[in-house]
């Protein structure tokens, strides 16, 4: 039996996940049956034989739970049922039995830092007064100022403007602020509260229970606040991401990972991957100590710009922290945060200068087709985000289709995340391409993307689809694939070439010229070879 084939075998194998290729879902954007314009349970359930095809192991799908949509999901009001717009339970666990079926396991987002401002939680907050245990469930504070009309500290939302809202006390006067590191309609939860772990406890039994297999963990690096709330001492740009915020990352997070841990380790074959922003290695390693998250997000390589020194530096201090606590390591390009990697690596600036449009998109395509090459190659578990299968690069929607909350509280300076977000092209000529047969689809597709639909890609061997496919299959297929390390090679100027223990090698040409490729029988390339050589912004796997 294949490594792939055996992955559903109850007890088989309850470290699958460690080598795994995960597909994010981001429902939304994925397949819409309703005909409403959004993506749906139903719609993902009719594509599960192309994920199959793709031959990915598990999805992880962003927060489908009830939810008012003020951040499209993460502003959970539910976190035990199924939001309407996305199906019911009973959709739910027929996408597991069929998912199981094609040997597909599944996750989803669990969201634990904050709740909607329309849980039932936060409005009984709001209904009894300051002291109440009600209140007790989030971070409020009195303001500062002589009549509390200052936020309590300095702090800043990640979305822009002030961590802090100031609510209206029952006798209709202002009174106390409460913490949102998000949108106003994200309030914190207080994690000082045993209440919100024992809730959190139930909301993960809840889903395991109908066969989930694991969670992603929204904020991973959030939920613990430090005692006294402390201002900010640095603009709050200058800290995001470092050790030194306040907001994040702070040791009693651990503790808590430690008792969600202790859930999950119930449930054997599951697993877990954490949001994890932080900066060093070294705080990133915490995160993934035996006993805490199974997996962390490792951002490097969606972070890294396609240049042979970022991007060596970013495996080896991923490799680095991940061997330092006996964790596996984990790759991603991109997600539905960050900006899609055939965007990312389009040249922009000097090295554009005189390039067609069409040219340059075509060589962000290559080094994208050139990286998930490169990642697949990397020992650890691959987490691929819905379209960059298809070398879909961000959409520039204009100001009237934005919706990312981000594009509203930053007052209109940050367009936000709706780029990466557009709706996914399945077939035909013409927007919105398959996805619904709504003519309003939540986010528009644009006509360019007629070339890059499933079904203009699936029968195309040149296609990026088929790249996909095929790197998955030999991925799987091959025992070249095996081993835990990282061997460099010496490679000319601006490339780069890997060997793994099990004897496969990995050229990656991030540099201006056609390079030699190492000695070896190839197996895959990103981009044909040109006078045998390796062309720029391209990845050869050899044997
Ligand atoms: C991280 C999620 O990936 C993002 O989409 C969301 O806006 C924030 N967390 C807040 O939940």
């Amino acid at each position: 039996m294949s490594e792939q084939s055996m992955a559903n075998v109850p007890g088989a194998d309850a470290q699958w996940w460690q080598s795994a290729v995960v597909y994010q879902v981001y429902p939304r954007s994925f397949s819409d049956l309703s005909g409403d314009g959004v993506g749906d349970l139903e719609g993902l359930i009719d594509k599960l034989g192309y994920l199959e095809l793709l031959g990915v192991d598990a999805i992880w799908m962003s927060p489908i739970t009830r939810s008012p949509m003020a951040d499209h999901g993460y502003d959970v009001s539910d976190p035990r049922a199924i939001d309407p717009l996305f199906g019911d339970l009973e959709t739910f666990d027929e996408l597991i039995r069929q998912a199981h079926d094609r040997d597909i396991r599944v996750t989803m987002d669990l969201v634990p830092n904050h709740t909607s401002d329309q849980h039932p939680w936060f409005s009984a907050a709001l209904g009894t007064a300051p002291g109440s245990s009600e209140r007790e469930r989030y971070i409020f504070a009195d303001g500062r100022g002589d009549n509390g009309e200052e936020p309590p500290n300095n702090w800043t939302s990640v979305f822009g403007g002030p961590a802090w809202t100031r609510i209206t006390e029952a006798d209709g006067e202002p009174g106390q602020w409460y913490l949102h590191l998000f949108a106003p309609q994200q309030p914190d939860l207080n994690w000082e509260n045993p209440e919100i772990l024992a809730d959190l406890e139930t909301t993960m039994r809840f889903w395991l229970d109908r066969g989930l297999d694991g969670f992603r963990i929204d904020v991973s690096h959030g939920m613990a606040k430090p005692a006294g709330l402390p201002d900010l001492e640095h603009p709050a740009e200058v800290l995001r991401h470092t050790d030194d915020d306040p907001r994040f990352n702070r040791d009693g997070v651990h503790e808590i990972h430690r008792a969600i841990r202790r859930v999950m380790d119930e449930y054997p074959g599951t697993f877990n991957v954490g949001e994890v922003w932080v900066s060093s290695p070294e705080a990133f390693a915490k995160y993934v100590r035996p006993d805490e998250l199974h997996l962390g997000f490792n951002f490097q390589l969606a972070t890294a710009t396609f240049d042979a020194d970022e991007i060596r530096a970013a495996v080896d201090s991923s490799l680095q922290a991940t061997a330092s606590v006996g964790a596996t390591p984990t790759w991603t390009l991109s997600n539905h945060d960050v900006s899609r990697e055939v965007t990312r690596y389009t040249p922009t600036g000097a090295e554009a200068e005189g390039l067609s449009s069409e040219r340059l998109l075509a060589i962000g395509t290559n080094r994208a087709r050139a990286m998930i090459m490169f990642e697949l190659a990397l020992p650890g578990t691959v987490f691929i985000y819905n379209g960059a299968e298809l070398g879909l690069p961000d959409v520039d929607l204009p100001d009237e289709a934005l919706v990312d909350p981000v594009w509203e509280n930053s007052g209109h300076t940050d367009r936000g995340r709706d780029g990466c977000r557009v709706p996914l092209p399945w077939e035909g000529a013409e927007p919105p391409f398959g996805f619904t047969t709504s003519d309003a689809p939540w986010l528009p597709l644009p006509a360019e993307w007629a070339a890059l639909t499933v079904e203009a890609q699936l029968e195309d061997i040149y296609s990026t689809l088929s790249l996909y496919r095929q790197a998955i299959e030999l991925r799987y297929a091959r025992l070249e694939f095996s081993g835990d390390t990282v061997e460099w090679y010496g490679a000319p100027d601006g490339c780069l070439a890997f060997r793994r223990a099990g004897g496969l090698i990995c050229a990656l040409n991030a540099s201006p010229f056609p390079v030699p490729l190492p000695p070896g029988q190839i197996l895959l390339v990103s981009t044909p070879l040109e006078a045998g050589l390796l062309v720029p912004g391209a990845t050869a796997w050899l044997i």
